[in-house]
């Protein structure tokens, strides 16, 4: 049977890893680019925030928001041999916010809008707008790039898919009623307290709620002038950007870890994509326990009897974690059928070379295959 994450290779052009913070979305967006090159699909990884080590190997070290080709030299090092080419790029969410503006704004707007500090707080100050970039960038990538096979990391969200709802929450935000109070010519030059304007609880009123001080609200009023008729082009784009995420030839990868507490983000975040009618091609269950090889309960058998209840501890404390892990994996398999489960072992080191990656591909290409803890349900 041909791996899922395999026939995701064969059938998309955009791969996108999704799931809450630090359950290896990175690790397998470098590992799927990696495993596609070595098969002969020119691949781009676009990553977030990668662990330094990962970045290093991939030749990213000062290079933000370029893309950038990992030379020969690096894979043989790695004892690796790609039959086509890997680009890989760190996305820099505020030189990628100052692109947008430099293509987006009237000349005569755009170093107002860059200098303004509301804008420079922009990544922080609007939810979602982390999301929103990394959105504009796979459009932008899938525009320009040659690569067979484009891999998109995505932000830690702190809500699952708020990079679904970005381009509309940012459009909100520029669009708002209550915003255009801001304009106002009393508040604009800094008369009057917010207080004076009922915004309601609309996302525009909880962002603007988080500035204080006539400053700030100068610099956002100013922001929010600049930016007014720009709406159209970024409505544009928040069109083509769920297009992209809708096409045939796009698939979320949704990872996810075996823990009691990862499940259920998981089981809603895939609940979430589907009813956003986008395709899963796998759920991968990254950092699983092994069950303890009969081997290894033989090999202890054979130690002498002052050793063995040392050893024996361990190895039951570790079909214990494989036996709770193989029950969560059965529970996330009923709750996300029919879309498949891929397991990647919890390895003893961190996946951050050229050569980790790709032992870390044989498990999502189905050369190897980790067997969940058989549990009674
Ligand atoms: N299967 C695994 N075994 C061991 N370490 C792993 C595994 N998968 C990922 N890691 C390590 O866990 C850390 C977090 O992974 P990362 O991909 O950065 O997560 P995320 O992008 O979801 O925040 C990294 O240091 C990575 O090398
Ligand atoms: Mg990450």
């Amino acid at each position: 049977m041909t791996s899922p994450l395999r026939r995701a290779y064969e059938e998309n052009s955009v791969l996108i890893t999704v799931g809450s913070g630090g359950v290896g979305k990175t690790t397998v967006a470098a590992t799927l680019a990696l495993r596609a090159a070595m098969e002969g699909t020119a691949s781009l990884v676009c990553t977030i925030d990668p662990a330094k080590r990962l970045a290093n190997a991939l030749g990213l070290e000062a290079l933000g928001n370029q893309v950038t080709r990992i030379g020969d030299p690096v894979f043989a090092r790695a004892g690796l041999a790609p039959r086509a080419p890997m680009d890989a790029m760190m996305l820099d969410m505020k030189r990628t916010w100052d692109e947008v503006i430099e293509r987006r704004a009237p000349p005569d707007k755009r170093e107002k809008i860059l200098n303004n500090r509301f804008y420079q707080s922009l990544s922080t100050a609007l939810a979602g707008s982390q999301e929103y970039v990394a959105m504009e960038k796979l459009c932008e990538l899938r525009a320009t790039s040659s690569a067979g096979l484009i891999v998109l990391d995505t932000p830690p969200t702190a809500h699952a898919l708020d990079f679904l709802d970005a381009p509309n929450r940012i459009l909100d935000f520029l669009d708002n009623e209550s915003a255009k109070w801001l304009l106002t010519p009393a508040l604009a030059a800094g008369k009057f307290g917010l207080k004076l304007f009922n915004l309601g609880g609309s996302y525009v009123a909880k962002t603007i709620a988080r500035f204080t001080g006539t400053e700030t609200l100068q610099a956002l009023a100013d922001f929010m002038l600049h930016m007014s008729g720009m709406n159209e082009g970024f409505r544009e784009r928040a069109h083509q950007t769920r297009a992209l995420l809708e096409a045939q030839s796009t698939s979320f990868v949704l990872v996810t870890g075996p823990m009691p507490d990862r499940l259920d983000e998981a089981v809603y975040f895939h609940t979430l994509l589907q009813q956003n009618k986008l395709r899963v091609a796998a759920v991968v269950v990254n950092r699983v326990h092994a069950p303890v090889a009969d081997s290894l309960w033989a090999e202890v058998a054979r130690l002498p009897p002052s050793l063995q209840p040392a050893f024996e501890k361990t190895l039951k404390e570790n079909e214990h974690l494989a036996r709770q892990d193989g029950r969560g994996i059965a529970r996330l398999a009923e709750a996300c059928a029919p879309t498949p489960l891929v397991l990647v072992p919890r390895f003893e080191a961190d996946v951050h070379d050229l050569a980790s990656l790709f032992e870390t591909s044989r498990y999502l290409w189905g050369d190897a295959r980790l067997e969940a803890a058989v549990v009674a349900r």
